[in-house]
C-alpha cells in the first residue's frame, strides 16, 4: 500500500532512513516516496487499461512540481481549479490537450490564460460562467471547448465539507437546466464547443455504490441529450476514491473497476478520471518532533513543532492520521499512555490527535504522520507567522529536497510598510 516501512524498529522511506532525512533538513517535513505515488496512479491507470481513460491528477490534492513532474513523465494530465494551478501544470510540461480546468469561480484572467494555453476544456459550473467563457474566448477569437459539471444529487456518505454532489452544495447544474444548456446552446454562444459532462460527487468516498448511482443517471442524461441529436465526446467522472487513514475498508481500483466499467462502456464517450487523495494520499508522511511533554490533572499533551498550519486536516474535518514513532523503542509494544499531540500554534483546534494511545514519548523523539501526501501541505499556511515546511522526494537512487523550509525574510517578502506611516 505504500513505502513506509520499519527495518530493525527504525521507519524507512523505500530505501531512505527517516530519521537520516530529519537530521539532514529538520522538521517538520514532508517526505513523499515517488514509488507509492507512481504506483497508485498505475492501479487506476491499470484497473481502467480497457476503456484506455484519461487520468488527470487533480492538483489540488498535492501541487508539488517535482510529484507533478513524476506523473507528468508518465503520462498524466492535470485537472486544475485555478490559473495557479495551471501555470504549475504547464511548467511541467503536461500536454494542455490533457488539462481539465473546473471550479465554481474562475476569474476572466483564468480563463483567457486557459484558453490561450489550450487546454482540453473546462468543466463549466453556473451559466454565468458559461457566458464569461464566451466573451473571453469571442475577444480571444478563439471557440473554448466546454463541459458542464452535473450536480447528480448524489450523497456520497463522507464528511459534509468534502461532498459536493448534492443539490445544496455550490457545485456544479442541477439536470434538468444542463439539459436547457446543451439545447440552447447554438443559439446562445458563438464561441463555445460544448463537448461532454463532468461529475465529482465528493472526496474520500469508501463505497461504489455512489458512483455507481452518480454514473447511472448521468447515462439517462447522456442518452436522453443523444435523442435530442446532441453529441458528445467525453465524460468526466471526477475523482474521491477514498484511502485507508485508519481502519477504512475503501474498494481497490479493481473493485472500483469491475462496479463502473460497464456502465462506463455504455456511453461510449472518452472518459476521464481525476483522482487526487487515491493517488498522493499515502505517499507522504509529515515529519514532526516533540518539543515538550506537558502533563496537566486531565490530560497528558504531546506538543509537537507541526500546528494546524502545517496539517490542517485534523482541525477542520476531525481527520484520523496515525501517527508512528519513527525510531520504536522497547516501549514500543506497550501503547499505554495516551495522549493529545498538539501543535505549537494559539488555538485549541491545533491538533494531530486527541487522546492517541503511544508509547511514552519524550521531548526530542521524531513521530511520522501518515497519509499526509494529499491536502497536506497543499492547505498549509503561515498563520502566526510560521514559515512553511520543507518538502524531501525519495526515490530509489536517494532523496531530494523539493521544497525549501520557508525563512523568515519569506514571510514579509511581499508586504510593504508605507512610507508615509
Ligand atoms: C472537481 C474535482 N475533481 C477532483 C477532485 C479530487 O478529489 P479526490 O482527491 O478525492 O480524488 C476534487 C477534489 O475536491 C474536485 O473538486
Amino acid at each position: 500500500m505504500h513505502e513506509f516501512r520499519y527495518r530493525n524498529n527504525e521507519l524507512y522511506c523505500e530505501g531512505a532512513r527517516v530519521s537520516e532525512i530529519a537530521e539532514k533538513f529538520g522538521t517538520p517535513l514532508y517526505i513523499y516516496s515517488r514509488k507509492t505515488l507512481l504506483d497508485h496512479y498505475r492501479k487506476i491507470k491499470r484497473a481502467l487499461r480497457s476503456i484506455n481513460p484519461l487520468i488527470c491528477f487533480s492538483v489540488k490534492a498535492n501541487s508539488n512540481l517535482a510529484l507533478l513532474k513524476v506523473l507528468a513523465n508518465q503520462g498524466a494530465g492535470m485537472d486544475v481549479v485555478s490559473g495557479g494551478e495551471l501555470y504549475k501544470a504547464l511548467k511541467v510540461g503536461v500536454n494542455p490537450k490533457k488539462i481539465v480546468y473546473a471550479g465554481v469561480g474562475k476569474s476572466e484572467k483564468e480563463i483567457a490564460a486557459a484558453i490561450r494555453a489550450g487546454i482540453l476544456f473546462f468543466n463549466a459550473e453556473s451559466f454565468a460562467e458559461l457566458a464569461l467563457i464566451e466573451r473571453v474566448a469571442g475577444r480571444l477569437k478563439k471557440k473554448a471547448n466546454v463541459s458542464l459539471r452535473v450536480n447528480p444529487d448524489i450523497d456520497p456518505h463522507t464528511h459534509k465539507f468534502i461532498t459536493t454532489g448534492k443539490m445544496t452544495n455550490k457545485f456544479g447544474l442541477d439536470i434538468k437546466t444542463c439539459e436547457e444548456i446543451f439545447l440552447r446552446c447554438g443559439i446562445i454562444f458563438s464561441h463555445l464547443s460544448l463537448i461532454g459532462l463532468h461529475i465529482h460527487i465528493g472526496s474520500q468516498i469508501t463505497d461504489r455504490l455512489p458512483f455507481v448511482k452518480a454514473i447511472k443517471k448521468m447515462l439517462v442524461l447522456i442518452k436522453r441529450l443523444r435523442q435530442r441529436g446532441i453529441s458528445l465526446k467525453y465524460f468526466n467522472i471526477g475523482g474521491g476514491l477514498g484511502i485507508v487513514y485508519r481502519d477504512e475498508r475503501p474498494q481497490s481500483a479493481e473493485e472500483f473497476a469491475q462496479a463502473v466499467l460497464p456502465l462506463l462502456r455504455a456511453t461510449k464517450l472518452k472518459i476521464i478520471l481525476e483522482p487526487g487523495r487515491f493517488i498522493a494520499g499515502n505517499s507522504g508522511i509529515l515529519l514532526t518532533r516533540v518539543v515538550y511533554i506537558k502533563k496537566t490533572p486531565n490530560k497528558n499533551f504531546a506538543i509537537v513543532d507541526a500546528g494546524m498550519n502545517d496539517l490542517i486536516r485534523p482541525s477542520l474535518y476531525n481527520a484520523y492520521h496515525e501517527i508512528l514513532p519513527v525510531v520504536r523503542n522497547a516501549q514500543y509494544a506497550i501503547r499505554t499512555t495516551h495522549y493529545d499531540i498538539v501543535g505549537p500554534i494559539c488555538e485549541s483546534a491545533d491538533f494531530l490527535a486527541k487522546n492517541r494511545p503511544m508509547p511514552a514519548l519524550r521531548a526530542k523523539d521524531l513521530l511520522a504522520v501518515m497519509g499526509a501526501g494529499a491536502y497536506a501541505f497543499a492547505m498549509s499556511s503561515n498563520y502566526n507567522s510560521r514559515p512553511r515546511a520543507a518538502e524531501v522526494l525519495v526515490n530509489k537512487k536517494g532523496r531530494a529536497l523539493v521544497r525549501k523550509r520557508e525563512c523568515y525574510r519569506d514571510l514579509i517578502r511581499q508586504e510593504i510598510i508605507p512610507r508615509n506611516l
